[in-house]
């Protein structure tokens, strides 16, 4: 993949990335084969492979505003079209916010079974588990005619029935032998991708959810270590996405997964900035083809908390991911965790470790 520069675009009163964030630019984690994302990309890939999808994982995190929201039926209201939220270059053009974002060019492509994986990025809150830029793979399969099986049998999935009721008022145009085949192959493929990741008893819990761009939708939740954790977002793609990127009459499922958040779980690794670390003692604790190991904490320096109260101007606005964004250019990854710990009408006052 070329280097991604933003010198080639224009700036506007939208743009809004620092340097702390144009630096992990062209870190390409997944260059590196023992990295514990790779690790994890590799693996999920392993699973997939026989059902012969194929792996993209180098391509540019520059996207349209159209790409990134407007082609996936993004409300014109949606909070991620903000620039509080989102990375913008300018006006019309952004850093991902998803990978779902290049579906669209893969479909145009041609490709019916793939996986994409790649950097995100999403202006967050500052702790363990959030970072402004992280690691998704998305996988996209499309159903060609003959593969929608007419049945007189109940949906193996126990969503398929409600998927039906669902999708028809929404999408009165779906076929209900497609919709039936597609979620009960969704539902057959996760869940054999979350016991091939936590093993072959791990509990799984599905739940409906809303994704503009999926009908039904659909989150997965594992019970793992004492907790249950959404590691999964999916869905029958919506037929006018499909449409658009020219395949009429098609039906095909969807779904997308946090990299870090996998990685965290399985290789208990408690902080997300350790992804970004050069530091051989993070490093050489992982071999790639190694799913079970477990991450050794290093470090022999306590935390140190600071704290920090500030003023804001009569009738000013309070920027909330500006502030995130301002500790992170200054304190770069040695902040951990910034928390809201007192407000009053003019003083806020923020807990920094
Ligand atoms: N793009 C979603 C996100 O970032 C994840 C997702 C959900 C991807 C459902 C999908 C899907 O393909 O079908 O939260």
């Amino acid at each position: 993949m070329a280097q991604t520069s933003l010198g080639e675009y224009e700036r506007d009163s939208m743009s809004n990335i620092g340097p702390s964030i144009i630096a992990k630019l062209n870190r390409r984690l997944f260059a590196q084969p023992n990295h514990p994302l790779s690790i994890v990309k590799t693996h999920i890939h392993a699973y997939f492979q026989p059902l012969s999808f194929a792996l993209f994982d180098h391509f540019d995190p520059v996207v349209s505003v159209k790409q990134n929201f407007d082609d996936l039926c993004f409300p014109p209201d949606h909070p991620g079209r903000r620039p509080s939220d989102s990375y913008f270059i300018n006006n019309h053009t952004l850093l991902r916010t998803h990978m779902t974002a290049n579906e669209g060019e893969f479909l145009r492509a041609g490709h019916r079974s793939f996986l994409i994986a790649g950097d995100v990025y999403r202006r967050d809150q500052i702790d363990a588990t959030h970072y402004p830029v992280f690691h998704q793979l998305e996988g996209v399969r499309v159903f060609r005619d003959d593969e929608i099986h007419e049945s007189n049998k109940e949906g193996e999935s126990p969503f398929t029935q409600h998927a039906i009721k669902y999708d028809h008022e929404s999408q009165p145009a779906f076929n209900q032998a497609a919709l039936r085949t597609v979620t009960d192959s969704l539902y057959h493929t996760l869940n054999g991708l979350m016991r091939h990741l936590f093993g072959p008893d791990v509990p799984i819990r599905w739940q409906t959810c809303y994704f503009p761009f999926t009908c039904p939708s659909f989150e997965i939740e594992v019970f793992y270590r004492g907790r249950w954790v959404e590691v999964c977002g999916s869905g029958v793609l919506q037929q006018s996405i499909l449409q658009e990127n020219g395949l009429r009459e098609r039906n095909a499922w969807a779904f997308g997964l946090g990299l870090e958040r996998l990685a965290m779980i399985l290789f208990d690794i408690p902080d997300i900035r350790l992804f970004w670390s050069e530091d051989e003692r993070f490093l050489s604790q992982f071999r790639a083809g190694q799913i079970n190991t477990r991450f050794q904490p290093f470090s022999k320096y306590p935390a140190c908390w600071r704290d920090l109260s500030f003023w804001i101007g009569d009738g000013a606005e309070f920027d909330e991911m500006g502030l995130y964004d301002l500790i992170r250019e200054h304190g770069q990854d040695l902040v951990e965790d910034v928390q809201l710990v007192s407000e009053s009408h003019e003083c806020l006052c923020f807990y920094y470790l």
